[in-house]
């Protein structure tokens, strides 16, 4: 009997994740035979860690937080969307020996945002939160849907204004620091930043949102991020943690690992039961 296909999550930390979890199950559901864990790997090592990975047989990869910058010089290709974001986050291992890197997440964030939350971009105020690996993956799939305005802030500004840059003839996309964020209601937020993972929060006017905004963490865990109950406090209603965003880029990843599109509804409803029963 072959041995199970080998994919694995690197980050760092990356003992929260939940991927093993729903690639279990994807391949379950569709009678693939893979074992997929969780490999902790400090950003002095993850060159080494990842080419010690496929030397040994692994397949594939999927690349989390601080990896996904720093993986596009592993890969000897890039799909043209991993191209565009400066970013991946599946390394894939190609018949031939090389890599290949892609970035599931845009395409995960579109379809949870669209299909699963039911919201509305086109026309709409979008603050994208960050200007790290996570938000670059989303920038051209969200300027895609066509929201009236995107505006990026980030802790450095000098990256959301390059980030802007990077993307200023696909719409209206402007960047800046938290300093420089008008003081009026979004449509839509987006925290694409690292700091829900230390309980931090970016440094945020509290005038961004109201009532009638939607707040998005791209973090997820068995409470409400420090960022959502802020946007609670602000009498908004309409707040989701990124959980539908990671079943839905893994989905992407494993159709690309394996040629086969699994359902999501059913992996998003299991892994919500299961953050409850831990909690
Ligand atoms: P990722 O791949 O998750 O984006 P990253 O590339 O290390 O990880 O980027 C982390 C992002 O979170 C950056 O935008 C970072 O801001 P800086 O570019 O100024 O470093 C942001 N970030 C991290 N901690 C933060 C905090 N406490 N407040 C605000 N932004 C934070």
């Amino acid at each position: 009997m072959s041995a199970p296909d080998r994919y694995a999550v690197i980050g760092h930390p990356v003992s929260h994740s939940r991927s093993p979890f729903i690639h279990e199950r994807f391949a379950k559901q569709t009678s693939q035979k893979l074992q997929y864990t969780t490999i902790d790997a400090t950003p002095a090592r993850f060159a080494t860690v990842v080419t010690e990975f496929f030397a040994g047989g692994g397949k594939g990869l999927n690349v989390t937080v601080p990896h996904k910058q720093a993986a596009v010089a592993l890969a000897q290709d890039l799909t043209p969307r991993a191209a565009r974001a400066g970013a991946v986050n599946t390394l894939s291992l190609r018949e031939d020996g090389s890599l290949v890197g892609d970035n599931t997440d845009g395409a995960g964030l579109a379809r949870d945002l669209l299909n699963n939350l039911g919201i509305t971009i086109a026309g709409r105020s979008v603050l994208l939160l960050g200007a790290g690996g996570a938000a670059r993956g989303v920038v051209a799939p969200l300027l895609g849907l066509k929201p009236r305005e995107l505006t990026i802030a980030n802790r450095t500004p000098a990256k959301a204004v390059e980030l802007a840059r990077l993307f200023a003839d696909m719409g209206d996309v402007r960047g800046c620091g938290y300093p420089g964020l008008r003081n009026e209601p979004k449509d839509l937020v987006i925290n694409a930043t690292a700091a829900s993972l230390k309980q931090q929060l970016p440094p945020l006017p509290p005038g961004i949102v109201d009532t009638r905004s939607v707040c998005y963490d791209m973090a997820y865990g068995r409470e409400d991020t420090v960022f959502l109950r802020w946007a609670q406090e602000r009498g908004c209603t309409r707040t989701a943690m990124g959980l539908g965003m990671l079943v839905e880029q893994a989905a992407e990843s494993f159709f690309g690992w394996r040629g086969i599109r699994p359902d999501t509804a059913s992996v998003l409803a299991a892994l919500k039961v299961e953050l409850a029963r831990e909690s």
